[in-house]
Formats: C-alpha cells, structure tokens, sequence
C-alpha cells in the first residue's frame, strides 16, 4: 500500500536556528533537535521539596529548631564536602555506607572528597578544631541540612535526603543517653506522631571483641543458608549481621548470641541506669537485642525511632537513630571524649506526617483580603500592604486579576474573615471599603483607621 506523504511539519524557530548549525549533516540535525526538546530528569534519589509540601517541611524545622533552642543546643553549620577520610575513619569499612554508598570524587587539587553521608563525624572533627574541648562541657550542638548516600532508591529512602541531628560532646553520664531518647520522643510528640524508641547497648569495643567470635561461629555453622551480601558480612563485619535485611538472616537471629549477655560490668551498669532513667519518666521503650545501627564509630547505648504501628522489619523505616560514641573524638586525634547524639531524617517525619493526615498551612491561614481596583488603588495598596506584614496580620491579594468579581472569587475561596476593596473612588476619598465575608456586611472606613479596625474585627 502507498502511504500518503506526510504533511510537513513548519520549523519552528527553535528547529530553524539548529538547522542553521547542521545544515548538511542531517542525522546530526535530527539528534540535536532530540537533545534541545528532551526535557531534564531529575537523578535517581533525589527530589525537589515542591511549594504544596513546605506546610509539613516548615512544621517538622520548626519542631526540631524549637526543642534545639529550648534544651540549649547551640546551632552549627557543617560543609557539604569533606575529607573522604574523615568518614572512611570513623563509619568504618565494611558497613555498608563506606563499601557501596558514598558519594566520593577526586577534586581538582587532587585530594580525594566526600558529599558527606552523615554528620557525626564532621561535627566531632568540627569540636576539634575549634578548641571546643576548653568550653565548659557538655558542648551542646545541632544542625540540618541535606546528607548523600548512594543507595538504592525506594519509599523513604532518597540519595540526597535531609537530616537535623543532636550531639552532646563531653558528658559521659547514662542520664545524658536518656535525656536524648526523651528529646527525639518529644519532637514526634509536638508533631502529632505516635512513636516508640527502640534500645539495645552494644557496649565498649573490648567486650564487643568477646562477642563477636560467638556471633561468627553461629553464623559460620549456617554459612551456606546465607545470601553472597551477608557472607561477605561475616568476613568482614560481622556485627552488620544483626542488622541484615535478608529474610534468612534474620530467621536465624532468634538463635544467635545476644550482645547484652557479652556486656562487661561497666557497660551493664551504664545500660541499667540509661534504662532506669526511662522508667522513671515513664518512656516506653522496647529492647530489640539485634539493634547494631549501620555506623562502626558506636559504644553503649545505641537506639532507633519507629512509628508506633511499624512491623520494624525495614531498615528504611526509621525515623531517626543515635546512640553514644564515646571513641570517635580520640580517634579523630582529639582528647578522648565521651559524646552521645541522634540524627532524625526529615522525608520520613514529612512522611508520617501525610500518612496521619497531618496538613499544617504552608504559611499561617490568611485572615484578610485586598482586592484592588486601578492602578491609583494598586499604589496605595503597596504601602498598605506592607503595614499589614508589619503588625503580623497575614493578608493576601490576587495580584493579575483586575475584576471585581475575579478577586472576590479568589477571597470566597481562601475563607478570609474580611474583604478591603480600593477603587478608584476610595484612593481618593482617603477610604477603603472593609467587608465582612460572613455576613456580607460592608462599610466605607477611614483607611488609615483600618489597620486598627481590622485588628479589632479580627479578634471578635
Ligand atoms: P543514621 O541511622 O544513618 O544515623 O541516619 C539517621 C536517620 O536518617 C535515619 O533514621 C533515617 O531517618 C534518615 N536516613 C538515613 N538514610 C536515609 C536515606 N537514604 N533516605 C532518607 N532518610 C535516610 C546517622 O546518620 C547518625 N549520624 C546519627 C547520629 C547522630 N548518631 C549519633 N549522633
């Protein structure tokens, strides 16, 4: 069958300029033209935080800024890019961040860099060497801002993804270990989000060195039920078992030694008092033996947040976890230095909060509109305007449209209390027309009175 000649599509300009570059080799054309229209993908991992979702992100920052503020953790601000050394030392080889997840690159001076996957690390490196050693400790810090970890995306898990984290340098104390669990358990609570705190104390490296030979002669007698990853595991970090995502593994964690039972003296005690202190404010807490965490730096106390209903089966469930790390300044090069702190991951807590339905307005509900008529009442508007930002009355206007109707639609919409309509008229009148939404009453008033009578209408 002869098929008609297709019609020939008119260049657009965009096409014409191309074709002026290529104009012999076609081929090259039409894979120019492809390149020009192909619209940019976002990468694998990561997300942009869109306008519609700011209500739920401002209510999570502000949660955790308020709480900071309010326990007297003092604010810092850490790069981006460090050292890969810095996390190579303190992560540890053979978890999973280290061998497969970071971000790491040589740069342009030749040293190779890391976008940092966590910030414990940065913020102990940062406690050094700005002399924090000589303030009166504990030094109390905290920080947000976006970590990298190359992982394999799903629900709740991104390559960039942002957390807020607490650390506490130089207090060894047990209460200090609980005072953390209670301070993450209240951030969830101010936002509406039922969570239970998981613990387990995975004590000092020596008795941990008692243990692990256990953990390995287990896991060695049932080595051919294990999958290629967890094999590797029991080579070269055995720990990293307990927190195993394969279903085999975690089948045959109901018969492997417990850690707890391998705690020396010391670290029972510091265990019992942590656990104590919860009591004792009444924190409810579940003791899950297995709880290793993914980071090598470690010692004692070591505990996750989950939402309260969550099987707790998924490691990209957590909402948050910390523990203490009482070696990771010495190893750094610092003094030894006990510490102990908690990072919570913000997609997860916006997460949770959309599962629960929790809608918090992305900016406070406005209570006013302006609906402007002419550009006489546009520039008298201006000014107003701003004297409404400055006594904190949120007012909003529906710039572009120049109907009355239009506008009036728009406030109808919104479910403002009051209406303010300038015309041509009021601007010169020195007036304003205030409008109840409600009862559709309305009166001229003197406009520079209506920033007061607004006000008093609004607290009716
Ligand atoms: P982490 O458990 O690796 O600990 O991360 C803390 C939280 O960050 C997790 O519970 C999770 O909510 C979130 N998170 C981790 N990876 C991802 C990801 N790929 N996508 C989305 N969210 C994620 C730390 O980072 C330690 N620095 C915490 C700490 C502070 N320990 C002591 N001080």
């Amino acid at each position: 069958m002869i098929m008609p000649p297709k019609k020939q599509e008119k260049p657009t300009k965009e096409k014409k300029d191309v074709k002026k570059d290529v104009k012999k080799d076609t081929s090259a054309e039409s894979e120019l033209i492809e390149k020009k229209i192909k619209t940019p993908e976002l990468l694998r991992g990561f997300k942009d935080i869109l306008p519609v979702d700011q209500g739920k992100w401002n209510f999570v920052r502000d949660s955790i800024r308020s709480l900071a503020e309010s326990y007297s953790y003092d604010r810092i601000d850490l790069p981006v890019l460090e050292k890969a050394d810095l996390f190579h030392k303190t992560i540890g080889k053979g978890t999973d961040i280290i061998d497969k997840e970071m971000y790491v690159f040589t740069d342009p001076s030749n040293r190779s860099v890391a976008m940092r996957p966590e910030a414990t690390a940065s913020a102990a490196r940062a406690y050094i060497n700005h002399g924090m050693l000589e303030q009166p400790q504990p030094v109390k810090l905290w920080y947000t801002g976006p970590m990298f970890r190359h992982d394999r995306p799903q629900a709740g898990r991104y390559r960039q993804f942002y957390q807020a984290g607490f650390e506490s340098f130089g207090a060894d104390e047990p209460i200090v270990d609980a005072q953390m669990i209670v301070m993450g358990l209240q951030i969830f609570k101010d936002l509406g989000l039922n969570v239970k705190v998981q613990i387990n104390s995975i004590g000092t490296a020596e008795s941990r060195s008692a243990y692990i030979p256990e953990l390995v002669a287990y896991f060695r007698s049932h080595r051919s039920k294990l999958c290629d990853e967890d094999k590797r595991r029991l080579q070269k970090n055995p720990l990293r078992l307990l927190d195993s995502k394969d279903e085999v593994a975690r089948g045959l964690l109901d018969g492997a030694p417990q850690i707890l039972d391998w705690l020396d003296d010391k670290s029972k005690e510091h265990f019992m008092k942590v656990i104590e202190f919860l009591d004792e404010v009444e924190i409810p807490y579940e003791l899950n033996p297995f709880l290793v965490r993914g980071l090598d730096y470690y010692t004692h106390t070591v505990f996750e947040f989950l939402l309260a209903d969550d099987e707790g089966t998924k490691a990209q469930n957590a909402l948050g976890g910390g523990g203490r790390y009482d070696g990771l300044v010495e190893l750094l090069g610092g003094r030894p230095t006990a510490a102990c702190g908690f990072a919570l991951g913000l997609e997860r807590m916006v997460r949770a909060l959309a599962k629960y339905d929790i809608n918090p307005p992305q900016f406070p509900e406005p209570k006013v509109f302006f609906a402007q008529l002419g550009d006489a009442a546009r520039r008298v508007g201006l000014g107003l305007f701003e004297e409404f930002r400055q006594v904190k009355v949120p007012i909003v206007e529906a710039a572009g449209k120049n109907a009355l109707k239009a506008q009036l639609e728009v406030a109808n919409k919104l479910g403002v209390k009051i209406t303010l309509i300038l015309g041509q008229k009021e601007v010169l009148d020195g007036t304003i027309i205030m409008r109840d939404m409600e009862s559709g009453a309305q009166e001229t008033v003197d406009v520079k009175k209506v920033i007061q009578l607004v006000q008093k209408h609004l607290e009716k």
